[in-house]
């Protein structure tokens, strides 16, 4: 199958992974730690799937499966293709991705043009004179000057590395494009700005975008779809507007309300604080937080449908909803 024609560009299913856990000396034990849990979605074609929680919930290990960077269980496609079964050359070209820290994605010493123009020279694309126009074209999409392919990323500030890196990864024309904490790292109207792009980049919608954020406010800003992981589990998935305006699961919900501490100083202490511990084996992922929490909820419940007639899909995954 041709992958530019497939419905779906991502399909995730029932994928786990295990990260594992070596203890000291001699009563080393070999735990796993099971991060994601059978975790399931789909992103349509020009679709923008924002995925939201926690830091420590698991969505950059999710990415990560996805971009074929770390080992799991169950099955992921990119554009209908198997990262197992096809070349990391091939795979690229249909998945790229944008990461928090445009330094350190950046060569300090390659220009801007040379790190632009590398996934085109690397997949044969065009002549270098041709190459070179493609580079100035993406600079200007991306609200940077032609003349930036000369520079090199000290010369740059954090937002106009940020463009260039957005500018790389799509620069190879991918159908999906994977943005981890993208604008986080950078200041509140720098990240804005990065922000404002990606919504109005893709005039022509042409790729998909799985958006990660901690920030469910970023994240309905600029998606179609949302899904809500907790401990590794999607606990709730429909469209931004019903996530965002009718939030469902008491973990959505309090997500919801802790939105002004996540942008506050104090946001690195509680990320301490709430240092991944995995769900107790067989509950409910949010059973130790959660106040509505009874006996029941010692079981996984399953992400049920609880849109209405004639709305789209609402997925929540609790007993009591
Ligand atoms: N390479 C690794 N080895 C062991 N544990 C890891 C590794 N990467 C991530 N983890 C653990 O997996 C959990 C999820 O991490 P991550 O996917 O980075 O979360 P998020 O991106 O939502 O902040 C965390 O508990 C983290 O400590
Ligand atoms: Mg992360």
């Amino acid at each position: 199958m041709n992958g530019k024609e497939s419905g779906d560009i991502l399909r995730v299913e029932h994928v786990s992974n295990y990260y594992s856990q070596g203890g000291l000396g001699i009563l080393r034990k070999q735990e796993k730690n099971q991060v994601l849990q059978d975790v399931s979605l789909t992103i349509g074609r020009d679709e923008f799937f924002g995925l939201v929680g926690e830091s420590g919930c698991g969505k950059s290990t999710l990415g990560n499966a996805i971009l074929g960077l770390i080992p799991y269980e169950g099955t992921i496609t990119v554009a209908g293709l198997d990262r197992a079964k096809v070349s990391r050359k091939e795979f690229t070209r249909h998945i790229q991705a944008v990461f928090q820290d445009p330094l350190s994605a950046l060569n300090p010493r390659k220009t801007i043009g040379f790190t632009m123009k590398e996934p085109l020279r690397a997949h044969d694309i065009g002549t270098e004179e041709e190459r070179d126009q493609m580079v100035a074209r993406m600079l200007e999409r991306v609200g940077l000057d032609a003349s930036y392919a000369a520079r090199y990323p000290r010369e740059l500030s954090g937002g106009q590395r940020q463009r260039v890196c957005i500018g790389a990864a799509l620069i190879l024309q991918p159908e999906l494009i994977i943005a981890d904490e993208a604008t986080s790292a950078l200041d509140v109207s720098v990240g804005a700005q990065i922000l404002n792009l990606f919504r109005t980049i893709d005039v022509e919608r042409d790729f998909s975008m799985l958006f990660i954020s901690h920030n469910l406010n970023v994240v309905y800003y600029l998606c179609d779809r949302i899904a809500v992981m907790y401990k590794g589990s999607i606990v709730e998935m429909g469209t931004a507007d019903a996530v965002y305006n009718d939030p469902l699961h008491p973990y959505t919900r309090l997500l919801l309300t802790a939105i002004p501490d996540f942008e506050s100083e104090n946001y690195k202490d509680r990320q301490l604080l709430e240092r991944f511990r995995p769900p107790s084996p067989g509950s409910c992922a949010f059973y130790h937080r959660c106040p509505h929490a009874t006996d029941k909820c010692k079981k996984v419940p399953d992400l049920r449908n609880k849109a209405m007639k004639g709305e789209e899909e609402h997925l929540v995954r609790c007993f009591y909803l």
